[in-house]
């Protein structure tokens, strides 16, 4: 396998790669714009996975580094699945200094809860607590586009 290094700072990430990958193959944000994408970028904690110079896999924390995160539009190009790179992002994430502090840590995945569980992540025990507003086409309202 290639050596990869990663990468920390919304600076240091390839918004043109992100930006491709979630409009045309995630099943989330399909269709979502370029400056949508800039935007959460650069307002996020995030982690990406270089090789060679070049992304290949990324993801965000939002975040307000005292007592809160979300995990979001975190992913590994196809080719480079299989390989733990996924793991070194989250290894990354929680041996930052702030991330032991936060009370609460949060996701929404559709399969890979065997990958979180690793990291601590646990199906809420009191789901009844949550509320959201949950909105899943915003991205895509034009009243939304940024
Ligand atoms: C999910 C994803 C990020 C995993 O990345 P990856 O680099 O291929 O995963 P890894 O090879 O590092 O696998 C790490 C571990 O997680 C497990 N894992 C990976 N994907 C999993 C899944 N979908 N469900 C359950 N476990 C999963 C692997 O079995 C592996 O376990 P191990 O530690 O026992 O070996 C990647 O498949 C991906 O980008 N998928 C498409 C985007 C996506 O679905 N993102 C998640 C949105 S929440």
């Amino acid at each position: 396998m290639h050596a990869f290094d990663i990468r920390i700072g919304s600076d240091q990430m390839d918004i043109v790669l992100i930006h491709r990958f979630l409009t045309e193959e995630s099943y989330w944000a399909r269709g979502i714009s370029y400056d949508i994408v800039a935007n959460a970028v650069k307002h996020s904690f995030c982690i990406g996975v270089f090789i060679d110079d070049r992304q290949v896999a990324f993801g965000r924390l939002i975040t307000d580094y005292t007592t809160f995160g979300w995990l979001a539009d975190f992913f590994v190009l196809t080719p480079y699945r299989g390989r733990g790179l996924s793991k070194a992002m989250l290894s990354t994430l929680m041996e930052q200094s702030w991330t032991s502090g936060l009370r609460r840590l949060m996701l929404n995945t559709s399969d890979a809860h065997g990958l979180y569980r690793q990291y601590g992540f646990e199906q809420p025990a009191n789901t009844a607590t949550l509320m959201e507003v949950y909105r899943p086409k915003a991205h895509l309202e034009t009243g939304h586009r940024r």
